[in-house]
């Protein structure tokens, strides 16, 4: 069945192997690892192995992959021979087995066993002076690597690199959610990093709106997700999240499916709180019942707000729009009820834009909480 809600192949730009065109906020990140790593091959600045870190989502991957990406064109366009490969290092058990990955990335038939890993490290440098070519090297979920092995891996290979010095260049790009140069053991080594000057923070809510607006033209067909319920996931992004664009995307394409299973033409608020229950439940219709048995106040309140929020269709409603159905927003008790069940993850209270949203589970659970 064709779907209202997305576009033909619009899911898999949604998918977590999709590269976007832009990068909303690492424009300059993309940009500084560019002329960076530029640097490095042109010989402008003295080689040493690139470390970046952040929190998880916060954009680490798949900007090193557009500024290689960018690398790769400068190259071409100028006959600058170049070899680049970005590997997961995560489940790389030991020195042997990433060795082995590198090894392999390079010359997939070089036999498996015989080897050591030192060997093999060898056997790379030995091709990239064979064939002429530099080596772009991405080691991501470095830090992970590091931490689960004794490791060698990274002395050797400086070692090693040295010996080849005036005739293969190895860039390599280390990157971690730790930073990584805190985990090389090896005081010689930690002068051989050099760290990106822009840091990886987590996304703000208006940050993951403007990615989740890219995404939102890219998969789904044109007027079924309005811009409130954008802000409302980047707001959800930046709570429960830690602002990582990846919870955000995740749901976007869950409140996306929620809308397509249901044949409805546009994603609402209630797809919105229903996926993002299924991710994670915050509240639950339980721990509701516990805070109205000790507050039955809360009980009234929350009804109230039910009432108001079936009743209308934008995600936030206004203080005023509260007032004129009954909220005292400026009444202190009323305020810290509010403020209690933002705290308890039933709603998004934002004073500062004078708003509020329901989330953090669907209305069909929420009125269990009064049965
Ligand atoms: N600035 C951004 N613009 C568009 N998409 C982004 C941006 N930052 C992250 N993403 C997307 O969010 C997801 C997580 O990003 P990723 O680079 O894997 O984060 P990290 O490596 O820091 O954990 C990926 O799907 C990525 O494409
Ligand atoms: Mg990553």
């Amino acid at each position: 069945m064709k779907s209202l809600i997305f576009k033909k192949d619009g899911l898999h730009r949604l998918s977590a192997s999709y590269i976007p065109e832009r990068l909303p906020s690492r424009e300059e990140h993309q940009l500084e690892i560019f002329n960076t790593v530029i640097g490095f091959l042109e010989g402008r600045l003295p080689l040493k192995a690139i470390v970046l870190n952040g929190p998880s989502g916060s954009g680490k991957t798949v900007t090193v992959k557009k500024a290689s990406e960018q690398v790769l064109k400068y190259c071409g366009q100028r006959n600058i021979k170049l070899e680049y490969r970005h590997l997961n290092t995560r489940f790389a058990s030991s020195d042997f087995t990433l060795s082995q990955m590198i090894a392999l990335s390079l010359m997939p038939n070089i036999p498996g066993r015989g080897y050591s890993s030192r060997e093999l490290l060898f056997t790379v440098f030995d091709y990239l002076e064979k064939t002429g070519r530099s080596f772009l090297l991405v080691l991501d979920d470095f830090d992970s690597f590091l931490s689960g092995v004794r490791s060698r891996f990274f002395t050797d290979l400086l070692k090693i690199s040295e010996e080849y010095e005036e005739r293969v260049k190895l860039i390599l790009i280390l990157i971690g959610i730790d930073d990584v140069s805190s985990k090389v053991k090896d005081s010689w080594a930690t002068s051989f990093f050099w760290r990106i000057g822009r840091i990886f923070k987590p996304y703000s809510a208006e940050e993951i709106s403007v990615i989740l607006k890219d995404r939102v033209e890219l998969s789904f067909n044109e007027n079924t997700v309005d811009d409130s319920l954008i802000y409302l996931m980047g707001r959800l992004t930046e709570r429960f999240g830690y602002g990582s664009a990846r919870y955000g995307i995740e749901l976007l394409l869950a409140s996306g499916l929620n809308a397509s299973y249901e044949g409805s033409a546009r994603v609402s608020s209630e797809h919105v709180r229903e996926a993002q229950y299924r991710i994670e439940s915050v509240i639950s219709p339980a721990d509701l019942k516990t805070v109205f048995s000790q507050d039955p106040g809360m009980r009234r309140l929350v009804e109230m707000l039910i009432r108001i929020f079936e009743s209308c269709e934008e995600p936030f409603v206004g203080f005023k729009t509260l007032e004129e159905h009954g909220v005292r927003t400026r009444d202190s008790g009323v305020v810290e009820k509010l403020k209690r069940l933002h705290f308890e993850g039933l709603l998004d209270y934002n004073p500062s834009r004078r708003e509020i949203a329901l989330i953090g589970m669907p209305l069909r659970l929420l009125r269990q909480a009064f049965d």
